[in-house]
């Protein structure tokens, strides 16, 4: 049996592996991520169940204790927490596996201190990486969390010097490693870079605007993974370092996704200070005329005319419907105008809202079926056949200005082309700016009408009023 139980638990954490990789696989379309999702799951349920079996295991009643806590906290969460709270829930999570990671590795450390032996080289080398990314990864999502979740200031906090203090930081952490892997373990020192590599993850998070925190969060998540890689050969489980490899790439990609979709480098994300989630000046609501721009309006039983008449309408949804929970009015409204014989797609930015897959998640939640719902690269191509672009709570995701106006923050940001449609209905409740803090040229098109509202509201009213037609 011990013979075999190491081979029988590799075999396993190979199983583990694969199942993995085909979790992830199908993570990446909305039509199979529930699949994908239970598929990981199972797969670590596999891995944590070959874990215990292993002979390492000494104390199998604090295990199933700290199993049953975690996962009383996780079913809780997982029903109560708001689907607009995700990201900040994400956030905490990924701060406890920064946590675990950096605790494994301080264990490892005292199990050398306690003995009189020179720790290996490689040894020591892993240790101080686990406690730097783990320790970065803890306190950089506790502030991501308090950002978010409004604890303290979303608003980038800046200070003179800033970036040579954070220099001196990762240096000072870096000659004290040196010192500690060229001569026995100290434990003062050894401290002193636990305490400085959790106050590199606050210094790390603090200057960047709170909108930005998702971007941040997804990059701490892909940390987080490479303090499970860390932890991982800390204590020699091959597991442990595939999990927490495939955690670290897929977090990153998801990272240089959310980049390319805001047009905006990584570096202009984390050191830029923009943005603090909310939007910016708002010119003044209703309609008429603000300066030159002219604005026009319509009410809900017009808007309903032109939706219940249109053959082909394009739903656009942004981070207005989130905030106004519109998503059950929107499915309504959907299911009103197909009896009416309209053809109704909904388009996908990668970016609207606060979240990936915010707009996915929601229209999923009011089982809109996935068909309906087309990627940016489909859509584009047929808004010009399209009779009513109908855009819902969103913002910078349909400005012209990414196309046409070099001299704006967004240009060159890939937006859904909705001015190119026949007719458009903007709903939103004022002319107020998005996360981006820039006008909006379409509210002045000449073919698009302001809908001004809470969106909730104005979708279900605009029901009542298909319903009559
Ligand atoms: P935004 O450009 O942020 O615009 C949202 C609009 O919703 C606002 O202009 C607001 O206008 C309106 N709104 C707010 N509450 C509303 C309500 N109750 N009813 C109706 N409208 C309401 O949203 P977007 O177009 O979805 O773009 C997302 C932005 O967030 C992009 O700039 C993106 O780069 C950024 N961002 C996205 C992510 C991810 S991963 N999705 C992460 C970080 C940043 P009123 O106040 O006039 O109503």
């Amino acid at each position: 049996m011990s013979e075999f139980l190491p081979t029988g638990i590799q075999l396993t954490y190979l199983v583990a592996s694969a199942l993995f990789f085909v979790g992830l696989k199908q993570l990446g379309s909305p039509a199979t991520a529930r699949k994908g999702n239970l598929v990981a799951a199972i797969a670590m349920l596999i891995a944590i169940v070959a874990t215990l079996l292993d002979r390492q295991v000494l104390n199998y009643e604090m295990i199933l204790v700290a199993i049953a806590i975690g996962s009383i906290i996780g079913a809780i969460a997982a029903q109560k927490v708001a689907m607009t709270a995700m990201p900040q829930m994400v956030g905490l999570f990924n701060g406890l596996g920064g946590a675990a990671s950096a605790l494994v590795a301080v264990g490892e450390f005292w199990h050398y201190f306690g003995s009189t032996a020179h720790a290996p080289l490689s040894s020591t080398i892993t240790v101080l990486l686990g406690v730097l990314i783990g320790g970065v990864t803890l306190t950089g999502s506790l502030i991501a969390f308090a950002k978010l979740q409004g604890l303290i200031s979303g608003s980038p906090i800046l200070f003179p010097a800033q970036q040579i203090v954070n220099a001196t930081l990762l240096g000072g952490f870096l000659v004290g490693s040196v010192y500690l892997a060229a001569t026995a373990p100290s434990e003062p020192i050894f401290l002193a870079l636990t305490a400085v590599s959790l106050i590199l993850g606050v210094m790390f998070v603090i200057p960047i605007g709170g909108g930005d925190m998702p971007v941040v969060i997804s990059l701490l998540n892909s940390f987080s993974g490479l303090a499970a890689s860390a932890a991982g050969f800390v204590v020699s489980n091959n597991m442990l370092i595939i999990a927490g490899a495939l955690v670290g790439a897929s977090g990153i990609i998801l990272t240089v996704i959310m980049c390319k979709g805001m047009n905006r480098s990584l570096t202009n994300v984390l050191f830029a200070g923009f943005g603090t989630g909310e939007g910016g000046g708002a010119p003044a609501a209703g309609g008429g005329s603000t300066g030159e721009k002219i604005v026009r309006q319509v009410g809900t039983e017009e808007g309903a005319m032109m939706l219940g008449y249109a053959r082909s309408v394009v739903i656009v949804p942004g981070y207005g419907m989130a905030v106004a929970q519109a998503q059950h009015a929107v499915r309504e409204l959907t299911d009103q105008l197909e009896k009416l014989g309209v053809e109704v797609k909904f388009a996908i930015h990668p970016v609207a809202g606060r979240m990936p897959g915010h707009m996915n998640v929601l229209l999923a939640e009011a089982n809109v079926p996935y068909e309906q719902l087309c990627d940016m690269d489909d859509i584009n191509p047929q808004f010009e056949q399209t009779d009513v672009a109908l855009v819902i709570g969103a913002n910078d995701v349909v400005n012209p200005a990414a196309r046409t106006n070099s001299a704006s923050p967004i240009y060159g940001m890939p937006i859904l082309e909705v001015d190119k449609a026949k007719h458009a209905i903007v709903i939103k409740r004022s002319l107020s700016t998005g996360f981006a803090g820039v006008d909006n040229d379409l509210f002045y098109h000449d073919k698009t009408m302001m809908l001004f509202g809470s969106a909730k509201d104005m979708v279900a009213q605009l029901v009542s009023e298909v319903k009559q037609l």
